[in-house]
């Protein structure tokens, strides 16, 4: 049994695999059977001084993904002061206590929350070129109280910039993303958008944004030093395991809790556990950053030749014959790939669900 449990600015966490600032965070009674589900630790929903009025309806399953147009909490501060953030102490699990939005609220709002917080999570669902409220946010949260300080960041193009930012003006780690938007999507019957906010545009989750979110922690990771977590689109082990090699110390998770309830994050950690036992892999530590060490020393990538088939497993579905842009590949009793037509895309490997076609890298 691989080793799971991870530290992060001195809090252990049991596993790395808790629930992100959302539905399944946005009490006491779901933390606590986020706890009972197998989490390693737990975020709670952001709060901010007022509750959130959230236009409805403010959720929706679409193809791939998943939209919102929820804000903070929609309970009251005093609510979670007098009861949720007890609740969520006694299952027993470190705190990450969520906060939004800018400095002046975070000042009022942190020194409220410090007797419960193993550390703060200062969300500031900030998409502006301007870098100084995520910092000012930041300087609140560090004047209030002794915690480490997690900054959760949207998925900017210039990450590394505001990553780097962040380390050198005090974060103690990085959360990495937030939903992805504006997004829209109609329903077809009524020709409206399915979210019930102002102009009908959601926020994006789940699997579609997974590639974004690897791609941001990927680039965070490769600059500084403090711990991220993970977040966008993990939906089973393997997908944790995508985060770690690009650099996560632990992951969240919020649409497929949100999707599959809160005994996701113990089966999450369970597939996890398998991966890296079928792997050979002691840790979750062994891959983390796994990918920015084999990128330092991978050469050029080759571009010519062609996908090596594996008859063995082989069924012939034809499914990469049809997908090949080039026709390059054809079947009978055996498949082929004309090496004078291939392109090395490498799409058929990709859709290969029995891994029968691989390129050597
Ligand atoms: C319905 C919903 C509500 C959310 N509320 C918050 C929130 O209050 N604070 C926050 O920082 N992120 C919030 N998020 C963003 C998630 O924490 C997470 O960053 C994002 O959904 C990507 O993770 P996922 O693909 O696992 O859902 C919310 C997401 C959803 C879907």
């Amino acid at each position: 049994m691989a080793k799971l449990s991870v530290r992060i600015c001195g809090i252990e966490f049991s596993n790395p695999i808790l629930p992100a600032a959302g539905p399944p965070s946005k009490d006491g009674a779901i933390l606590q059977a986020a706890a009972k589900g197998g989490a390693g630790g737990l975020v709670t929903k952001t709060i901010s001084v007022k509750p959130a009025e959230v236009p409805r309806p403010c959720m929706a399953e679409i193809r791939g993904g998943f939209l919102n147009t929820e804000l903070w909490s929609e309970l009251p501060k005093e609510q979670w002061i007098e009861t949720e953030y007890k609740l969520a102490r006694s299952a027993g699990l470190p705190v990450i206590v969520g906060l939004g939005y800018t400095a002046d609220q975070i000042r009022e709002l942190a020194p409220l929350v410090k007797p419960y917080a193993d550390a703060l999570e200062l969300s500031t669902h900030y998409v502006g070129n301007d870098i100084s409220p995520i910092i000012n946010a930041l300087r609140a949260a560090k004047d209030a109280v002794d915690v480490p300080v997690f900054m959760k960041l949207s998925p900017h193009p210039n990450i590394q910039q505001i990553a780097v930012a962040l380390e050198d003006a005090g974060a103690d780690g990085l959360v990495m993303i937030n939903s992805f938007g504006p997004c829209l999507s109609i329903d077809l019957e009524t020709g409206l958008p399915l979210m019930g906010s102002k102009d009908g545009f959601g926020w994006l989750s789940g699997a579609a944004i997974k590639p974004l979110a690897l791609r941001c922690v990927y680039e965070a990771a490769r600059v500084v030093r403090i711990p991220i977590f993970g977040v966008g689109g993990v939906s089973n082990g393997r997908d944790a395991a995508e985060m770690f090699m690009a650099g996560a110390s632990a992951v969240q998770v919020c649409t497929e809790a949100i999707l599959r309830g809160p005994t996701v994050y113990g089966k999450i950690a369970k597939e996890l556990n398998a991966f890296l036992d079928g792997h050979g892999y002691s840790s979750v530590e062994e891959i983390k950053g796994l990918t920015i060490r084999k990128m330092a020393e991978r050469g050029a990538p080759k571009a010519e030749g062609s996908p090596s088939v594996d008859m063995e497993r082989c069924s012939l579905c034809g499914q990469c014959e049809i997908s090949c842009p080039y026709g390059a590949i054809s079947q009978d009793e055996e498949l082929h790939i004309d090496q004078e037509k291939c392109f090395m895309c490498g799409l058929c490997v990709s859709r290969c669900k029995r891994r029968a076609l691989s390129i050597a890298q």
